[in-house]
């Protein structure tokens, strides 16, 4: 068993073994001094000629422990050519869709695993909060309950039945706890954050994964009350290995430890860093080479003996033996690389989650579907409906932007950079997936009309720790000079103007966070243009995540938004404005008027006097669950099983959903409680649970909503989470700002 391989194999090994165990180096630096010389216990950002140079090297250490390879595969393979690239998170979380996500994560594990990679850093259970910051795009959103829904289904998919499988691979719950929680959007900035506030909306998602087997959690680079998280003992001892029970594995973000010396200075050196963080607990030590002759001189100073390391150590060979890797170190397998990436399944499935992350947020007089719709013949081209020809000009500089598409941690396209992006014949964009499917007597023109952003070198030098260079600067746009003509006279002449703007991967990411939300670049002079050509304009809005749309954009004929879709944005993209399916997204993430009235996160602590500006409305323009179909449900006749019920039981209720219109639908519930008064100051309502249901046009059907009084919690003054006793209402509709949505009160006694 394990344990008692784990305990032969730390006997049988000498200080500095144990020592370099614990590190995780960058696999582009020195492979030969990292594995020879620093005893390794694993690597990250690998190539296949790494990887196979890796595992070369570990046969000839005294112990040839093998190495975990982990890597930042957060939707889809990071650097595998041909690898299928999913929509990113915040799209998936679009879906709202956990057995869809679970798939989505299965799949991503296949393809990782036969390339030599045991490990991902997925997924992201941020709550994004401030638009402004770079990450929003590698979060689900801002709701700490369907964070979690979705979380733990990533979770179950990578981790697939158990690790002794051999597609199954590590999930990580990143970063613990509170990164996203910045000052002014800006990345990894202190977290001026009370336990109060991430006891109640950033540990429950973590908690449900730890319970849930999550086998790593990260811990983000910020520091919390003073204290570096890498070293928080409230947060690792106290919660997450004592409350919460939790036995895995912990890793640090890149080099949390260093920064300990070099960025926080809470530590004079690396030997007192190093006993810090071993002693606060960390497992494995992320990109730190200066840990390994720090720990080395730790023990010398006697700030820690031989043993501080076997527990970290213990738990990393726990990992390796679960994985089997003693027995067969899962390198890259070629003909299982030939059979798993980029499978003609997991196209479909990507296809099937690039539809679903799709959310239209507008449509004037049923501007969509196109020409009232088509079916797809067997090609998949519009046919039937309306066959008068008709012309579509495609305009914006996203409308052919393949690796924008991709989004973030993609080959080529962000900061898995290294490779030349994926093969274009894999990618269908906007453009293509516009000529592809539109019905065979339309014709379709193509003119970017502005441009995003031009680059410079950046005079300040290294940006990212692992010090790639800093992304080149942006440029301040000239509307005038920005705009291309060329798109506008194409609009004048066409039926129908597709407008696709956004951000682009320069714009977001790590370390990329934004201090306006404004379209760059010349979109905004473009859509100003294209509105006053009178033609009906359809903007797809495709960006990392929720951006300011101008007056133009919010009063074209529709808008549609769609976070960085993956492989198969586009050809999903022209299906629904097609009508070939229909548009099921709903928002994970409010939206902004203005950068400046950040942040707008559905469930904000209520009754805050003067909570609006002079100067601006405090309403979102596009609240969380929102997103339209091609129909309309009612939602009717909720009635509770009970007015009063007791603490420990269940409120029942059940409400009938009736399609109205003339196309299926597959409708999101959304269920929303409200606790009418609270000891201490709480929310006005949070998402406690929603169901997907599918109707046919005219269908009507009674569904039922069970929930369990416990999770009608808050957490009181003291900080501790309850159920108190009093009137609550349930609110059941369509998303967090449903003017019509059903409500009954009920008392828990
Ligand atoms: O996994 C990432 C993390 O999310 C941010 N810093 C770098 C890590 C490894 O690439």
């Amino acid at each position: 068993p394990t344990p008692d391989r784990v305990a032969d194999l730390l006997g049988r090994m000498r200080v500095e073994e144990k020592i370099g165990q614990m590190l995780q180096l960058d696999a582009r630096d020195d492979l030969d001094d990292q594995v020879l010389r620093m005893h390794v216990g694993s690597i990250l950002h690998t190539s296949p000629e790494r990887i196979v140079r890796a595992q070369e090297l570990t046969a000839e250490t005294r112990l040839r422990i093998p190495l975990l390879v982990g890597e930042d595969c957060i939707h889809g393979h990071s650097f595998w050519e041909g690898a299928t690239i999913f929509p990113t998170q915040l799209g998936l979380a679009a879906s709202w869709d956990p057995e869809l996500l679970e798939r989505v994560a299965r799949a991503t594990a296949i393809e990782v695993a036969a390339t030599g990679v045991h490990w991902t850093f997925s997924p992201v259970l941020c709550i994004a909060r401030d638009l402004r910051w770079g990450r929003v795009g590698e979060t689900f959103g801002e709701d700490p309950f369907l964070i979690g829904e979705l979380a733990a289904a990533m979770v179950r998919g990578y981790q697939g039945t158990g690790l002794a499988d051999p597609t199954a691979i590590l999930a990580t719950a990143k970063h613990f706890a509170g990164y996203s929680e910045t000052q002014g959007g800006r990345d990894a900035s202190e977290a001026d954050i009370s336990r109060r506030k991430l006891r109640s909306w950033f540990l429950p998602p973590f908690e449900r994964v730890a319970r849930a087997g999550c086998r790593t959690f990260m811990l983000g680079y910020q520091t919390m009350d003073g204290v570096p998280i890498t070293i928080n003992d409230w947060l690792l001892t106290d919660v997450l290995r004592g409350e919460w029970g939790y036995t895995g594995t912990l890793i640090t973000d890149w080099d949390n430890v260093g920064r300990m010396v070099w960025e926080q200075k809470v530590q004079p050196d690396y030997a007192h860093a190093a006993a810090a963080a071993v002693r606060a607990g960390n497992d494995m030590v992320m990109t730190t080479p200066g840990f390994f002759d720090g720990a080395l001189q730790a023990v010398a100073d006697g700030l820690l003996d031989d043993t501080a390391f076997d527990a970290a150590v213990g738990r990393i060979l726990t990992l390796k033996f679960d994985l089997g890797l003693f027995e067969d170190p899962r390198t890259i397998d070629e003909e299982r690389i030939r059979t798993a990436i980029g499978t003609a399944a997991h196209a479909a499935l990507n296809l099937e989650a690039a539809r679903r992350s799709l959310v239209l947020l507008r449509n004037e007089e049923s501007m969509l579907p196109l020409a009232g719709g088509y079916a797809a013949d067997a090609s998949g081209r519009a046919s039937g409906g309306d066959a008068t020809p008709r012309r579509i000009a495609v305009v914006g500089p996203l409308a052919d932007d393949a690796q924008t598409q991709l989004g973030d941690w993609a080959g080529g396209s962000g900061q898995a950079g290294w490779l030349d992006g994926q093969p274009r014949a894999m990618i269908t964009t906007v453009l293509d997936g516009i000529r592809r499917h539109v019905p065979e007597n339309w014709s379709v023109t193509h003119a970017p009309g502005a441009e995003i952003l031009t680059l410079t070198p950046d005079p300040e030098g290294a940006f990212f720790p692992d010090g790639q260079p800093r992304p080149p600067l942006v440029v301040p746009a000239d509307p005038d000079e920005w705009l291309i003509e060329d798109a506008v006279a194409d609009a004048v002449r066409a039926d129908y103007v597709v407008a696709v703007v956004g951000d682009r991967i320069e714009l977001v990411g790590e370390g990329r966070s934004t201090a306006t939300l404004d379209l760059v670049g010349g979109q905004i002079a473009l859509l100003d243009a294209l509105a006053r050509t009178g033609t009906p304009v359809i903007v797809v809005v495709l960006a990392s995540k929720p951006l300011v749309l101008p007056e133009s954009a919010m009063n074209a004929a529709a808008i549609l938004w769609v976070a960085n879709p993956g492989m198969q944005g586009g050809r999903a993209i022209a299906e629904l404005l097609l009508g070939l399916i229909e548009p099921q997204g709903r928002l994970p993430i409010s939206f902004a008027a203005h950068a400046g009235q950040q942040p707008t996160y559905y469930n904000q602590i209520r009754g805050q006097h003067g909570d609006r500006y002079a100067d601006l409305t405090q309403r979102q323009p596009f609240a969380f669950g929102e997103g339209l179909s091609y129909t309309w449900v009612e939602y009717e006749g909720l009635a509770l099983d009970a007015d009063t019920v007791p603490v420990d039981g269940v409120v029942g209720a059940e409400i009938t959903l009736r399609n109205i219109g003339e196309r299926p639908v597959r409708e999101t519930v959304q269920v929303y409680v409200s606790d009418l008064v609270t000891s201490a100051s709480w929310t006005d309502q949070e998402l406690k649970a929603y169901r997907q249901v599918d109707l046919e046009p005219g269908e009507a059907r009674r569904i039922r909503i069970v929930l369990p009084v416990a999770d009608l919690t808050i957490v009181d003054a003291a900080g501790v989470r309850v159920v108190e006793p009093g009137a609550f209402e349930l609110r059941v509709g369509r998303s967090s700002r449903d003017e019509w949505a059903q409500r009954a009160t009920f008392t828990v006694a």
